[in-house]
């Protein structure tokens, strides 16, 4: 038996207790005729004691002992003489009488604590070592509680999980698929799921009225924080249910996993907001309503005074941000630096400060008169100290979608996104399609099989752009932790689509075939939801980026730098897949 106890158990009520533990050195420490080395497990920290004067061969050995190394010890549970409050196991320590080691190590290439030396190159190619650090740790284990509750809410409901192929047939729609050569089938190509959507709906044909699956999903995009090449998906269907019924059941899991991971009750059902007005109001499909800063548009206020920025704008829009008025002449260059990178876009930055006598002073006062931007204060609700900060555009989608940046930045500048505040929202009435300047023509939004809205449907014909869906996201705290719609059951609604988003029947039938033929066999009235694992888990966890609840994650050029992947394989491999590789220079 390699172990007894675990190092993170042993309290004051064991002194005396006769004990085996094993684990890694996370350091040790000589103080005159005494050695103390710090043992870490999975569990926890718990400190060692070697005493010269008692058994000098035994402390030797303790005194070579070097980070990292992995030892097995026996001793006695003694009560610590200097108290460590920041430890479970600070009111004792281990009077060692046996040291085994059971191996060496080499000196790691950052400290294994929680403030680590190590950047996140170093720590992702030694990502087996920075597992070792609590606090990562900690992610995971988070991770492993939420997939428990995940699958206990939805098994008392019924719910049953399937497992789906990941090598699948490549789906154009949505983002770029990996795809994966075949031996047997040489010059074809399987690719692998972006998500299990049309397999769940094939699932619904078989009269799994009820499915769940925790899925690996990739796509190969552009690489951000809260997005990760493959990823994992709570993935959800339902049969014979309605919007209301897909988003009741799931509105109850987010509840689920906040009381029972947070310790956060929410009582009241989440607010909804339709699309078009989280577009009007915040410039974001995920708006983060842990603070308002809503956006008032200022066309028939500031438009028309000669100012010809504004003069020829589409769009004129601003947020007030209270109490900021005292922002220096510094931080407003800083805030209009960051309007202007290219990322964001935007040509300038107009603002106006609410002084204490209630006048408004702004960036642009020789335009106006004080009466026009006495009337722009009461557009906002403005008082004194408040900060007013516009943008204007020739594009009023770009513009709203910049001032949503804008607004973000002060958001976080003001601490107003506070990580253990939690706000929900669902956002619903999504628009069915969008146009692709890309490919000149109309995409799904959310993907073809979305059921459009009932009294929208005779749109599809004469104003297809207009058509909303029933598609509903859910955002949470400015994060979309999850998407999800009702679909299309009907075969000659669905070959409407297709052939709205441009395919000819031939290419409908030749990608989306399987699905279409299913329907012809009784499909049931079906819809679900899927939300992201690695998005939940960073929320709860305040994590900044889903990479670290992530065990062995990519970087932001799609790598694996602890596996070296991907890799050009060996010309063998090649050949067996009938393959020759002819790089393009780019
Ligand atoms: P959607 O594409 O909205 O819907 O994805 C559902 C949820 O998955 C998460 N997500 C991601 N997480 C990490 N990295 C990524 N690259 C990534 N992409 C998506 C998000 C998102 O809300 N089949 C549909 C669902 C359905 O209609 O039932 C789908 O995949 O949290």
């Amino acid at each position: 038996m390699f172990r007894t106890h675990t190092c993170g158990e042993l309290r004051i009520s064991d002194v005396n207790k006769q004990v085996t533990l094993s684990g890694w050195v996370q350091r040790s420490r000589k103080m005159g005729g005494m050695t103390f080395v710090d043992l870490r497990d999975r569990y926890g920290i718990t400190q060692l004691v070697f005493n010269e004067e008692v058994n000098a061969d035994l402390c030797d050995r303790a005194n070579k002992l070097g980070r990292e190394f992995v030892i097995q010890t026996v001793g006695t549970v003694s009560e610590r003489f200097s108290k460590n409050a920041n430890m479970p196991t600070g009111d004792i320590e281990i009077i060692v009488s046996e040291l085994n080691i059971l191996n060496t190590a080499l000196t790691p290439p950052f400290t294994i604590e929680d403030n680590t030396d190590g950047g996140d190159d170093i720590r992702m190619k030694y990502r087996y070592l920075d597992l070792r650090r609590a606090a990562v740790r900690a992610n995971l284990e988070l991770r492993h509680k939420m997939t428990i509750e995940v699958r206990t809410y939805l098994d008392k409901l019924g719910f049953i999980e399937v497992e789906t192929p990941v090598l699948i047939g490549s789906t154009p729609e949505g983002a770029r698929d990996f795809v994966v050569p075949s031996r047997m089938n040489p010059g074809q190509f399987y690719a692998l799921p972006q998500s299990p959507q049309t397999l769940k709906q094939l699932l619904m044909v078989s009269g799994f009225d009820r499915y769940f699956q925790i899925a690996k999903c990739f796509r190969d995009e552009d690489l951000r924080a809260d997005r990760q090449p493959e990823f994992t998906q709570i993935d959800c269907e339902m049969s014979f249910v309605e919007q209301e019924d897909v988003i009741n059941t799931f509105e109850g899991m987010a509840k689920h996993l906040f009381k029972t991971l947070r310790g956060v009750e929410f009582t009241e059902a989440f607010p909804r907001m339709a699309w078009a007005d989280a577009m009007k109001y915040y410039g974001s499909d995920k708006p983060d309503l842990r603070f308002g800063m809503k956006f008032v548009e200022l066309m028939d206020i500031l438009k028309g005074h000669g100012f010809s920025v504004f003069d020829n704008a589409a769009y004129i829009g601003g947020i007030c941000a209270e109490g900021a008025a005292s922002y220096t002449r510094k931080q407003l260059d800083a805030l209009t630096e960051f309007v202007k990178k290219p990322q964001i876009g935007a040509k300038g930055l107009v603002y106006a400060r609410v002084e204490a006598d209630g006048t408004v002073k702004s960036s642009v006062d020789k335009f106006y008169t004080q009466e026009v931007l006495q009337q722009m204060k009461e557009a906002f609700g403005a008082k004194p100290g408040d900060l007013i900060l516009i943008l204007s555009g020739d594009d009023a989608m770009k513009t709203r979608k910049q001032l949503s940046e804008l607004r973000l930045e002060m958001g976080s500048q003001l601490g107003l996104r506070d990580k253990n505040k939690f706000v929900c929202l669902w956002v619903v009435d999504f628009p069915m399609f969008e146009w692709s300047e890309e490919e000149g023509r109309l995409m799904a939004m959310h993907h073809p099989f979305t059921h459009p809205k009932d009294e929208d449907i005779p749109l599809l014909d004469t104003d297809p752009a207009a058509v909303r869906a029933d598609a509903y996201d859910m955002v949470v705290n400015g994060v979309e932790v999850g998407g999800g719609s009702i679909r299309i059951h009907d075969a000659q609604l669905q070959a409407k689509m297709f052939e709205i988003l441009g395919f000819t029947p031939e290419k409908a039938e030749a990608q989306f075939g399987f699905l279409m033929n299913a329907f012809k066999y009784g499909a049931p009235p079906h819809g679900g939801l899927a939300y992201g694992l690695d998005r939940w888990v960073s929320l709860f966890a305040g994590l900044d980026s889903i990479r670290d609840c992530i065990a062995f994650p990519k970087n932001n050029s799609g790598r694996d730098v602890m596996l070296d992947a991907p890799s050009v394989i060996d010309p063998k491999q090649l050949d067996e897949l009938n393959l020759i590789v002819d790089v393009k220079e780019k």
